[in-house]
């Protein structure tokens, strides 16, 4: 993507206008600015603007969105990056490739996230045009020199520097690549815990390169109990119980995520790196629905076969009708419930689920600096 005149000429009576503005009510013109990066539990709905089968711009996907139409979220409603937002005090970012995320909307921040994509360069190749992570933090780096043009680059490094950012990556490199057929390249390469300490070091170096980037303060989730999800009840379970080789492969990889988020964090002298438990998150309401308002976390609300598990949520699938008490939403991705659960404990959850601090102690902290 390069600059077009038109947002060159826009951008340079936009500058006036815009230092006015945060002239007059700076520095709450802008609660911080919030980037995200990762896969399908985070895309607002950048692959709506490519060639790829991994998509959720059809109904019923944002049946209960405002608009209740699909955008791209893989959710019945809101996903994470949102309800993120809305509790930030911020509207939701736009997707990056969204021809509405220009001027002033820029800095709210933005959504590099692609649905399919993973640590690895070739997780997700079946999904063919996706936005894999290096794309992404290149897209951040020309994300930077628009709004350079648009505040100056000092102003524009501080946005960076105080802004929030999450990343959600992992699951698609066990799910869409190692585990996507019987005898894949890389299970015939790598054992699985070779496999996950090589999944580690590579995630390291891209965790490094946002901090290069000027990213301070990162959110990383670990995966989710990728064994329990319909999709894998449906292949790989006989009673409904936990997919074991896919529980292993979070059991072996969230522990190392988190010791390799310290290291990062020693080398660099700061908390920059905030682990999400997103395993134990979704652990506590697939073991105990009930206590959560679900009537079940097996069966998807949206889908066909066991579980609801099999193929894509069409207009043709099963739908319940009450998404609220559904812990998934589709085969694979939790409903808007389910997600406000998850960000609650993002937000206020003990050290068991955020580590070293939740997002509430990271804006105490940062407000007062
Ligand atoms: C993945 O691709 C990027 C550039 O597109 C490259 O810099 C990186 O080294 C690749 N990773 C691996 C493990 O090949
Ligand atoms: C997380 O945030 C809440 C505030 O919402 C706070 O009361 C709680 O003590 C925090 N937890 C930890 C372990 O810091």
């Amino acid at each position: 993507m390069s600059m077009d005149s038109s947002v060159v000429f826009f951008s340079s009576w936009m500058i006036l206008a815009l230092l006015l503005a945060l002239g007059t009510t700076a520095p709450q013109a802008h609660a911080r600015a919030f980037f995200v990066f990762g896969d399908s539990l985070v895309d607002s709905g950048n692959n709506d603007y490519l060639v790829t089968t991994a998509r959720a711009d059809s109904p019923p996907y944002g049946i209960d969105y405002p608009t209740h139409r699909p955008t791209g979220r893989f959710s019945n409603g809101l996903n994470i990056p949102d309800i993120i937002s809305e509790q930030i005090g911020e509207q939701p970012t736009l997707p990056y490739l969204s021809p509405e995320l220009t001027g002033e909307r820029l800095l709210v921040g933005a959504n590099f996230a692609s649905a399919g994509i993973g640590i690895l360069n070739d997780t997700g190749i079946q999904f063919l045009n996706i936005i894999r992570i290096y794309k992404q933090l290149e897209y951040f780096q020309q994300y930077q020199q628009r709004v350079t043009t648009l505040i100056g680059a000092a102003q524009t490094e501080r946005l960076v520097n105080q802004a929030l950012v999450l990343i959600t990556l992992g699951g698609n490199d066990f799910v869409n690549n190692y585990y996507l057929v019987p005898f894949s390249a890389r299970s015939r390469q790598f054992s699985l815990p070779d496999y996950v300490r090589y999944l580690i070091s590579e995630y390291r170096k891209v965790l490094r390169r946002l901090y290069e980037l000027g990213a301070r303060r990162v959110l990383v989730t670990g995966t989710g109990p990728m064994g329990c999800v319909p999709a894998e009840l449906a292949m790989r379970s006989r009673n409904g119980e936990c997919a074991v080789e896919l529980q292993r492969a979070a059991d072996l990889f969230n522990p190392q995520l988190v010791q390799m988020i310290n290291g990062l964090n020693n080398e660099i002298g700061g908390d920059v790196f905030i682990a999400a438990n997103a395993f134990r998150m979704h652990m506590d309401f697939i073991s105990n629905p009930g206590a959560y308002g679900f009537v079940t976390s097996k069966i998807a609300c949206c889908g066909q076969g066991p579980y609801n598990g099999l193929g894509l949520c069409t207009i043709a699938s099963n739908l319940c009708a009450n998404r609220d008490i559904y812990a998934f939403w589709d085969a694979f991705h939790p409903s808007e419930r389910a997600n406000r659960y998850i960000v609650r404990q993002i937000l206020s959850g003990s050290t068991d689920y955020m580590h070293p601090m939740n997002l509430s102690n990271i804006m105490a902290l940062d407000s007062r600096t």
